[in-house]
């Protein structure tokens, strides 16, 4: 801890040693680094050493660099033979007084780069610790702030970062060392709002939905009854905005079958339907209406079990269900008994209603078209997606290890079922009405092109035929 007797060395120096590093700590004065050593001892209650600059700096595997910016380029001289080929974290904030408030970053960028400069490339030096009050580390306990952490060396910075948990601190990658100039101008910053709102020592934190832990589904309250031609996404934008609420960046809106079926004028009277005698045989087979019976024939490749109360289909888009998923729920019946038949084209709805959101809400968001089906050797229904679009239907997990280092076989996770799933218990069959919801932080893999056809499992793979 080279400046280990100043205000934030000696607070890393205590968190470090009771977390159980060796820590030694530098300075300029041998005599003034063994005292500094005893007072963290004394508190941490284990050994501390303390030595001159060069000699703490040989010690070390890894060495802090935490003295003020006008004594760098003196200080850097003091160590540079020492670490050569350790990592070094450099905590300078380039501070020019007496405005210390006001960011002054110097012609190399930042403070960091130029250490890096000074120390050689067998140095690999890794900039932290900016945004970190030392008197809030110095006082233990937790810190309800957040370490920005740089360097152009991937292992150095997470060996780092590694430490950096050790004393409680959460940090983050935040890229190449030159980016230290963020961090280090953040400096002046926060002493600004420090001094203005009296807020002793700010920090900052990254703020993301994600990180407010785990997954949310909301349901999209206020939509209408929808009938044909009705505009869905800007229904849907409108009822959002209205309840206070936004697309974020990642979410995946999942959206009814029945839904875009009313909007794309899918629906069809059944006094309208001549039904042929193929449809009148599978009607005869599962005591359906012969009408609805030609209505499924038309929406099936294939009829795959006839038999009483059931009608089992591989519908036109490939998936396989009951009664093509034809669907006289929460249809109104007022001119006739009427059906609703799935999209023509379920990812192209998906790919339209996501194009029209993301223009209205300026962000990236995944899109599912989902309906209820049952699963073939159990019972209930969940929901599945039928169309999507924005993300891949499948994660691929084949390749990854798992926590034990073995290499994940067959593993392909039906993510956009799964989202469906999710959706599907706050979006409510029955009266509910509420035929949109929004899956908040579900992880998938974002693509432009994919299609739901890529979970069905090809037909030369069922074993059941
Ligand atoms: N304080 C914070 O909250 C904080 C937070 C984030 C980052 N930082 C950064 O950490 C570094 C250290 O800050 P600090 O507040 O801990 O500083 P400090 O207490 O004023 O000084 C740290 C140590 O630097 C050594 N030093 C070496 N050459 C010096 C010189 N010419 N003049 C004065 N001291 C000299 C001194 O140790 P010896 O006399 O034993 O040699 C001193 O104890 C700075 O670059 C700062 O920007 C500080």
């Amino acid at each position: 801890m080279i400046g280990g007797t100043g205000a934030l060395g000696k607070a890393l120096a205590i968190r470090l040693a009771s977390a159980g590093h060796e820590v030694w700590i530098g300075s300029r004065s041998a005599d003034k680094a063994q005292a500094a050593a005893a007072e963290v001892a004394e508190l941490v209650g284990r050994a501390v050493n303390g030595a001159a600059y060069a000699d703490a700096a040989a010690a070390s595997e890894v060495c802090f660099l935490a003295v003020p910016y006008a004594a760098q380029v003196e200080t850097l001289a003091a160590i540079r033979q020492a670490v050569q080929g350790k990592v070094v974290v450099d905590t300078t904030a380039p501070l020019k007084p007496p405005k210390v408030g006001t960011v002054q970053l110097p012609a190399a960028g930042c403070a960091a780069v130029e250490t890096a400069q000074a120390l050689g490339p067998e140095v690999r030096v890794v900039s932290a610790l900016q945004t970190i009050g030392a008197e809030k580390l110095a006082a233990g306990g937790d810190i309800d702030a957040d370490v920005l952490v740089t360097g152009d060396d991937n292992e150095a910075v997470e060996q780092v970062r590694a430490v950096l948990g050790e004393i409680g601190l959460r940090s983050w990658h935040a890229g190449p060392l030159a980016n230290s100039a963020a961090s280090e101008a953040l400096t002046s910053i926060l002493i600004q709002l420090n001094r203005r709102y009296k807020l002793g020592q700010a920090g900052i934190k990254v703020s993301a939905e994600k990180l407010k832990g785990g997954l949310t589904v909301k349901p999209v309250q206020g939509l209408p009854m929808f009938t044909a031609g009705d505009d869905l996404a800007g229904a849907i934008a409108e009822a959002l905005v209205a309840s206070g609420d936004k697309l974020l960046a990642g979410d995946v809106l999942v959206v009814a079958q029945k839904a875009v079926s009313k909007c794309e004028d899918r629906a069809v009277l059944l006094a309208n339907v001549t039904p042929t005698d193929r449809a009148r045989e599978v009607a005869a087979a599962s005591g359906k209406e012969p009408a609805a019976c030609e209505l499924m024939l038309g929406e099936a490749s294939e009829v795959m079990r006839a038999a009483p109360g059931v009608v089992i289909t591989r519908h036109r888009t490939g998936h396989v269900l009951a009664n093509a998923g034809l669907d006289a729920s929460n249809v109104s019946a007022e001119a006739g008994e009427t059906l609703l038949l799935w999209p023509k084209d379920p990812d192209a709805s998906a790919r339209a209603l996501r194009a029209a959101l993301e223009a209205r809400f300026g962000v990236r968001i995944g899109v599912i078209v989902s309906d209820s089906l049952g699963r073939a050797w159990r019972l209930g229904t969940t929901g599945h997606a039928i169309g999507v679009a924005g993300l891949k239907p499948l994660r691929d997990r084949r390749g990854e290890s798992d926590l034990f280092g073995r290499e994940l076989q067959a593993t392909l996770i039906g993510v956009a079922d799964e989202i469906a799933a999710a959706a599907s218990l706050v979006m409510g069959e029955a009266a509910e009405a509420i035929p949109a919801a929004i899956v908040r932080g579900a992880t998938y893999v974002a693509d432009e092109t994919a299609g739901v056809g890529e979970m069905l499992r090809p037909l030369d793979q069922d074993l059941f035929r």
